[in-house]
């Protein structure tokens, strides 16, 4: 299976360098939010409200199942807390060459802070939820990539051309 998985925290820029990159290597993109709203005819954020985060999750791993007999020749974003769970995290690797888009505190602060779509960094103390997940979350995003890319200060073109030199080698 020839694809491209982008994984990292919220606001890292997932979606934006991955529609692009798929758009110059001629893959398709696909992302896992969009996929599961569409399957649940639901936004993210009222499945979170309605069914819980533990429904989300399972259908975040669901999703990547379904996605191993079909993905290929794909760029796919992943939600940020898609390698949280163990089970999906072979299942991540199975999929493709897995990327780390990595991003400072301070930057995902910046990008999220009037963000309204995002469950977990709802209501007060923004820079406390961010720091303590990020915390918790980037040695497992570490743990589970294949390529990490730093991404502070670089422009979208910048991070595609480190992600399709990792992928061509
Ligand atoms: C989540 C990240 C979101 C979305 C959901 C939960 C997380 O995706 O899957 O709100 O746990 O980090 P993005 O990373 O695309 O914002």
């Amino acid at each position: 299976m020839d694809n491209i998985i982008l994984i990292g925290f919220m606001g890292c820029g997932k979606t934006s360098v991955g529609e692009r990159l798929a758009k110059q290597c001629q893959f398709v993109f696909a992302d896992t939010d969009a996929l599961i709203e569409a399957k649940e005819k639901c936004t993210i954020k009222d499945i979170f409200a309605v069914q819980g985060e533990a429904y989300f999750r399972q259908a975040e791993e669901d999703m990547l199942k379904s996605l191993l007999t079909t993905l290929d020749h794909a760029v796919l974003s992943t939600g940020g807390g898609m390698p949280i769970r163990e089970a999906n995290q072979a299942l991540l690797k199975k999929l493709g060459m897995v990327v780390y888009l990595r991003t400072t505190k301070e930057t995902i602060i910046h990008r999220v802070k009037s963000d309204t779509t995002r469950p977990l960094l709802a209501g007060d103390d923004l820079e406390y939820k961010v720091d303590t997940l990020l915390t918790k979350r980037a040695p497992i995003y570490e743990a589970c990539a294949d390529v990490i890319v730093d991404t502070d200060g670089l422009d979208f073109e910048q991070v595609i051309d480190k992600i399709l030199v990792a992928h061509r080698k």
